[in-house]
């Protein structure tokens, strides 16, 4: 699907569908709703006035009136103006575009929501309406055919020329970051048996070939020879071996580092420390943290090009086959840390033990992980934000920052020191698994070890990665929460400075 910016008048651009937005409350409505329900003879204004349709945020109705050049008319909640932000916006249009696509559109030519009476930038409203848009329509129909088909096209449609001209830049922005939002969503809603490691792998070198990124992937040979005993444990009872995948873009010197790690269990089965059978199925969205950064890396082109980024992402297919790692077995680290493995089903946290201690060769100025670590951090905040962990507080402000701008929301967590006790182990430097209560916050605690010296945020996104719940913006599944907050995060340390 293609979101373009068109120069001209949303009563005689022809579509499948027109999507206009609709303010709570307006008897007579404004804006584009006024200009279209003066060209339709009310139609806008005679269903507020039956009462049919209130402008409620999210609340759509498709109409068919005379008037205009487009074959449909969707009406589309906007709420009260007074409640109106940023994500109302994008969250209006994904709902638009959903509907479109619902009724087989084929095209939709939307009003830019939020421009005009609900006070926005009109820049940062077309990026939002463009995200939205794209978010909106997205399904996974990778195992299935669809009908009816997909929107060909999304114009976003402005009257003045000199505001279209500035608006396209930035719609182009929103499409690309919420199609790499997309591509995340599509990699984690892949069943676990066509994204093995090693397809992965495949996937990133592709990736990074389209964004001009540098891209290696090291496999048990190399592994060994870096002494990263934790992942090569974890991948031991599988028939697809375990890999560490670094991609890199941007200088190669004289500029300040990011590491983005991204945890890549294709399939997290528990091992021996077998899961329950009750949704097992959705562990193969335990590579969500890997998609993320592989999204990141898809959108990197549009950020400033002096931005410096390296991915690492530990992959591997947590299973319990006859050489696998077995509880109470000792594994080795990279950096020489003992882990003594109560529980094989904390497989994430030896896998990004090992990241992190290769993340320490770039000396990065800051370095962010993204990792579905625990189904603990679900019970502690839901399914409306992630789990935020830092001891730098700059850090993890300008990450919660960035989220609430992204849509993407992150709920700062405790690191208190005191919690390191629990992880002491009778036999080896630490164990990788205590009790259930404060489990989040425990497997912060361990890769917290293993980040030392670096200024480090870990992300357990566990919580958003996959929606149980449909929404505007996201079908159920996997939601590729992460990649449009990274993105968010990284223009922003750009245009800082940072
Ligand atoms: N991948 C899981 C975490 C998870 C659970 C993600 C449910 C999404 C939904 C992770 O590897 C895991 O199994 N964590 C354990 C940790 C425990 C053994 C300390 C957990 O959360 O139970
Ligand atoms: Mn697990
Ligand atoms: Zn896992």
């Amino acid at each position: 699907m293609d979101v373009v910016v068109r120069r001209g008048d949303v009563t005689t651009r022809q579509a499948g569908a027109l999507a206009i937005g609709v303010f709570e409350v307006a008897r007579r409505p404004e804006g584009a709703a006024g200009t279209v329900d003066r060209a339709t003879r009310g139609a806008i204004s005679a269903r507020l006035a039956a009462r049919d349709f209130h402008g409620r945020f999210l609340e759509t109705a498709v109409l068919y009136p005379a008037g205009l050049r487009a074959r449909r008319l969707i009406l589309v909640g906007l709420g009260k103006r007074a409640a109106f932000t940023e994500h109302h916006a994008r969250l209006a249009a994904a709902q638009a575009a959903r509907r479109a696509r619902e009724i087989g559109a084929g095209t939709l030519a939307t009003a830019v929501h939020g421009v005009g009476l609900g006070g926005l930038d009109p820049e940062r409203a077309a990026q939002l309406v463009a995200e939205g848009s794209m978010l909106g329509h997205y399904r996974h129909t990778a195992y299935r055919g669809e009908r009816p088909a997909p929107l060909r096209r999304v114009e976003l449609v402005e009257g003045d020329a000199a505001l279209a001209r500035r608006m396209a830049p930035a719609a182009e922005r929103g499409a690309r970051w919420a199609d790499a939002a997309c591509l995340a969503r599509d990699l984690a809603n892949t069943p676990g048996q066509d994204l093995v490691p090693e397809r992965l792998a495949a996937r990133a070198a592709e990736i990074a070939r389209r964004s001009g990124a540098r891209v290696k992937s090291l496999g048990v040979g190399q592994l060994e020879r870096l002494g990263m005993g934790a992942l090569l444990a974890v991948g031991r009872g599988s028939v697809h071996p375990p890999r560490l995948i670094v991609l890199e873009r941007g200088p190669a010197r004289g500029s300040r580092t990011v590491v983005v790690v991204g945890k890549g269990i294709t399939f997290d089965t528990g091992g021996i420390s077998l899961k329950p059978r009750e949704n097992m199925h959705k562990m193969k969205y335990d590579m969500s943290g890997a998609a993320a950064v592989l999204g990141l890396f898809a959108a990197l082109p549009t950020l400033d090009p002096r931005l410096r980024v390296v991915g690492i992402i530990p992959t591997a297919e947590n299973m319990p086959g006859g050489r696998a790692l077995k509880p109470g077995d000792v594994v080795r680290a990279a950096d020489g840390t003992t882990i003594e493995v109560t529980n094989t089903d904390a497989e994430g946290r030896l896998v990004l033990a090992d990241a992190l201690v290769y993340a320490r060769r770039f000396k990065p100025a800051a370095v962010v992980d993204l990792a579905t670590l625990t189904g603990a951090v679900s019970i502690a905040l839901g399914h409306l934000a992630a789990g935020l962990f830092s001891d730098d507080d700059a850090l993890a402000s300008s990450l919660v920052e960035a989220g609430e701008h992204a849509g993407e929301r992150l709920w700062r967590l405790p690191l208190w020191d005191d919690y390191a006790s629990e992880l002491s182990s009778d036999t080896a430097d630490l164990v990788n698994s205590a009790g259930r209560e404060g489990g989040a916050i425990l497997g912060a605690m361990f890769l917290k070890r293993f980040a030392r010296g670096m200024r480090w945020a870990h992300l357990d996104i566990a919580s958003t990665a996959w929606s149980p719940v449909e929404r505007p913006h996201e079908p159920r599944g996997a939601t590729g929460y992460g990649v449009r907050l990274l993105l968010e995060w990284l223009s922003r340390r750009a245009a800082s400075g940072a």
